[in-house]
């Protein structure tokens, strides 16, 4: 999708659709009150040509909800398609987002190929917006436009493919003066980040929409190597033999019941001239099919497994956005890939695994595996500690660990922990910028007293109650002191009913928030 960010007045835009938004903003909360929709914009002939509609009473500028015209008078473009925010009151970075994303998604099954989004004005009079500054504004928009340009049919043989070609950015034309060139200035640099961003989200959503037969470790290796030549990132590769060699027998286990191979893939950005501070080590979970082992799961739904390295492909994501961004800090990657399958050589309920040692010569964790299809935990236990070795002084992973995440937190947000109030609070801080949604759960000894093992050092299921903690207590035996954040997204890296803005299928959920919270180092 080519992107052109534009300082015209809206009404000369010659285009397929230009997409203006709406906010209603009606006060008055009485039952009778009907609904006031403002367009936001300050362009004369725009307002013109949708006085009519807009006091019609048709249309009730509710989040997402849509209109369109063919032949606006006195605008240059074919069509006018107006993109309700909702209230006036809840108008943030995520509702241009998502009208966005609504305004892509409703060219595209349209046979349209190209649009223009104009950004909301601040010189309107909505008092919320002028919280809601225009880098911000414009960042959301290409984000969301990017996001609801994917959609996840690849393999259908008579996919058409309805991609949008391009996608215009209008803002305020401004003036001459010292002041707006400077906010142009600002406003094209956030708008050449979201590019980069929003792509990058795509690019993991591409990793997650594969199914296991195409994206089985060895290749998700081959595509991380591949990314990473393109964009300038240190990327090595290893399996089996490396796994052995550092004593990684918690990873290993969970592969060694499949005929494919697992992958340790490491990514390293290191920027010219830092060489103290921070080392940020991202830890994935690269699952590429979870049948739950010997414990296996139930067939409904198992399909969806595919989707078990959710957490890996964040990683992935949000490195490729690193790489093209620049931040001055340094960052490593560790993604644990491999297959969870049952086999005669597959690892069994009961088995005891010698996890990964910090250091040569120290002694590992040992661990009891109660249920094979608790084997995020084992890939991620190696992966942190692999992460610490080569000199992470901050963690964080994600992972689509633990159904009971799901449970409690539901599909909307995703579960976050931290062992570390400064860490968690920069990731908390990313949010803003991000538009993801996040929820912190507790960590505690007395839930780590459910992951006691009577053979072991821990066991890897906790039981039934707080399942998300105590799989988040078993991450923490292995990051020890280090600040360190885990991602549970299980039920948000999948989207599971489409909506206006967004395909159903991979969400790419972690790659913006992950990007700002190294950003904020
Ligand atoms: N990959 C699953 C978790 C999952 C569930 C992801 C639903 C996405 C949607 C994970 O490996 C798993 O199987 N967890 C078990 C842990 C249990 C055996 C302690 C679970 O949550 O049931
Ligand atoms: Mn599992
Ligand atoms: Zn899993």
């Amino acid at each position: 999708m080519r992107t052109q960010l534009l300082f015209t007045p809206l009404a000369g835009i010659e285009t397929e659709l230009l997409a203006v938004l709406a906010t209603d903003t009606q006060t008055d909360k009485a039952p009778e009150a009907k609904p006031k929709p403002v367009l936001l914009t300050t362009d004369v002939s725009v307002l013109a040509a949708a006085e009519a509609v807009l006091s019609s009473g048709e249309f009730k500028a509710g989040a997402n909800e849509t209109l369109l015209w063919h032949g606006p008078a006195g605008v240059a473009a074919k069509r006018l398609l107006i993109v309700g925010v909702g209230k006036q009151s809840k108008v943030t970075a995520v509702s241009v987002r998502n009208a966005a994303g609504t305004a892509l998604r409703f060219a595209k099954p349209r046979g349209l190929r190209e649009l223009a989004f104009a950004l909301p004005d601040a010189a309107i009079s909505v008092p919320e917006l002028a919280s809601l500054s225009a880098p911000l504004a414009a960042r959301a928009a290409v984000e969301g436009a990017f996001v609801g340009d994917f959609d996840p049919d690849t393999y259908r043989s008579d996919r058409k493919d309805q991609s949008i070609g391009s996608f215009i950015v209008a803002a305020r034309a401004g003036s001459d003066s010292d002041e707006d060139k400077v906010a142009k200035a600002t406003l094209e640099a956030a708008f050449a980040e979201a590019i980069i961003i929003g792509e990058s989200q795509n690019f993991t959503r591409v990793l997650v929409n594969e199914p296991g037969n195409k994206l089985t470790p060895t290749i998700l290796a081959r595509r991380t190597v591949q990314m990473a030549e393109e964009v300038g990132l240190q990327c090595n590769t290893y399996s089996t033999d490396k796994l052995h060699d550092l004593k990684m027998g918690s990873f290993w286990s969970v592969s060694q019941g499949s005929a494919e191979p697992p992958a340790l893939i490491v990514l390293r950005y290191e920027p010219k001239g830092v060489t103290e501070g921070p080392v940020l080590g991202l830890v994935g979970k690269g699952i590429t099919f979870d049948s739950g082992g010997i414990s296996i799961k139930p067939a409904d739904n198992m399909e969806k497994m595919k989707y078990d390295m959710a957490g890996a492909g964040a990683m992935i994501g949000a490195m490729r956005a690193i790489a093209l961004l620049k931040p001055k800090v340094r960052v490593v990657a560790v993604i644990c890939a491999a297959e969870n399958m049952p086999s005669g050589t597959a690892q069994k309920p009961g088995d005891v695994q010698t996890a990964m040692p910090l250091a040569a010569g120290k002694p590992g964790k040992t661990i009891e595996v109660i249920n094979t299809d608790a084997e995020g935990r084992m890939v991620l236990a190696d992966g942190l500690t692999y992460a610490r070795q080569l000199g992470a002084t901050h963690l964080i992973d994600a992972a689509t660990l633990t159904g009971a995440c799901v449970v409690a937190l539901g599909m909307i947000n995703a579960g976050i922990f931290s062992n570390d109030e400064e860490t968690y609070a920069k990731f908390n801080s990313a949010l803003a910028t991000s538009g993801e949604k996040f929820w912190r759960l507790p960590l505690g000894d007395e839930y780590a007293e459910q992951i006691k093992s009577d053979i072991a050092d821990i066991k890897n299921t906790g039981g039934r109650w707080g399942g998300a903690i105590t799989a988040a207590e078993f991450l923490k035996v292995f990051v020890d002191e280090t600040p360190w954040i885990h991602l549970d997204i299980a039920g948000v890296a999948w989207v599971e009913d489409s909506k206006p803005y967004i395909a159903k299928g991979p969400s790419g959920v972690g790659v913006r928030s992950i990007l700002e919270w190294v950003r904020s180092y």
